[in-house]
């Protein structure tokens, strides 16, 4: 496998940001797969997305000013409104009848759930898009079924590995990493054991079927008590990773997501959403802990980074690395089936993976 055949996944939902970070009237400037996106939140909460180019000379519209309905550009002001639309040109004189609509900036199709804000990521080239894929949902902290669960995150960070996509995404999914780079006491042992788990395709992608917890592992959980707890993995495309721990009637869900920036840049979004109210009494130790976990993941990409310079042939080996072959498949697969106008055919079969983690 060389490094040379990246590309970013296009037609599918990225995670742009937590809700609560762009509060009405806000706009944010923000980079995804390499385009200036910039978003804004009207005065009636709805999130819109549009190119922050102004078609006129270029600047930024984020340096601008957003009135809660219309983004004008700072230099001749210029004014869009959220759908990108083109509403005003302040230096046109009477009788100079223009189509606004000519000078309109691209939108982005946005989605708000559960606390975030989900972008498409569309294809230039592919101007009709097929939208049946749905953005991720949480299971059990959807709106319907809340039971006293809030429908936002308890807990988020975002961390910045200075990687191409590809390498977060495998780095996350990554089984026999943990003792090496997470060693902690909290966590889990040193000692190396043999793992066997039953995995099945699911949409886009693939799931870790559910399975008891072993008392040498996960440790934390068992510190809940409560329960013996049972976890679920689940992945799919572009990046998003769903593990969902329930501990008697509780249940804990770490949504992991990750997003290109930059061909050198992605951004990995942590978190968790909880239904045991007294756990947010422990939320400052979750921080620290779960903070210093995903540090340790960054820390060890960006020492990948060092060899990855002289662009190596890197070698997958089975069990452990199925999964990653897994997911360059089926990222594959998807902008295949996209690019053919097909229905898109899961490359995964069900089958028993064994490692020693
Ligand atoms: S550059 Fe934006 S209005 Fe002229
Ligand atoms: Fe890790």
């Amino acid at each position: 496998m060389k490094n040379n055949d990246n590309f970013f996944l296009r037609n599918t939902w990225y995670y742009a940001l937590p809700s609560n970070q762009i509060k009405p009237g806000m706009m944010i400037s923000r980079i995804f797969l390499g385009e200036p996106v910039l978003l804004i939140r009207d005065r009636d909460g709805k999130v819109s997305a549009m190119t922050d180019i102004c078609p006129h000379r270029g600047v930024p519209l984020s340096c601008g000013r957003f009135d809660g309905q219309e983004v004008e550009c700072c230099y001749h002001g210029w004014r869009f409104n959220s759908g990108g639309g083109c509403s005003a040109i302040p230096s046109l004189v009477e009788g100079q009848e223009m189509d606004l609509s000519r000078f309109d900036v691209q939108s982005y199709t946005i989605r708000e759930a559960q606390g975030n804000i989900w972008i498409y990521m569309a294809d230039a080239d592919n101007p009709q898009p097929a939208l049946d894929m749905d953005i991720p949902v949480i299971p059990g902290f959807d709106e319907r079924s809340l039971r006293g669960a809030t429908s936002t995150p308890q807990f988020v960070k975002v961390v910045k590995f200075p990687c191409f996509v590809d390498h977060a995404v495998v780095g996350l999914m990554d089984p026999a990493h943990s003792p090496y780079v997470h060693r902690a006491w909290w966590w889990r042992n040193e000692q190396l054991h043999e793992e066997v788990k039953q995995f099945d395709a699911s949409p886009y992608g693939f799931t870790m079927r559910r399975h008891r917890l072993p008392a040498n592992g996960g440790r934390l959980y068992w510190l809940i008590g409560g329960g013996v707890p049972e976890t679920e993995i689940s992945f799919r495309l572009p990046g998003v990773r769903i593990e969902e721990t329930t501990i008697g009637n509780n249940r804990v869900v770490n949504l992991t997501a990750v997003t290109p920036i930059s061909e050198t840049e992605t951004e990995v979004t942590f978190l968790l959403y909880w239904t045991l109210p007294w756990v947010g009494f422990f939320k400052p130790l979750i921080h620290l802990l779960a903070g210093s976990f995903i540090d340790q993941d960054r820390t060890v990409v960006e020492k990948q980074q060092i060899g990855l310079k002289y662009n190596p042939v890197l070698r997958l080996i089975k069990d452990s690395d199925i999964q990653a072959q897994w997911y360059y498949q089926l990222k594959r697969e998807y902008a295949r089936s996209v690019a053919e106008g097909r229905e898109f055919l899961n490359p995964v079969k069900g089958q028993i993976l064994r490692w020693r983690g």
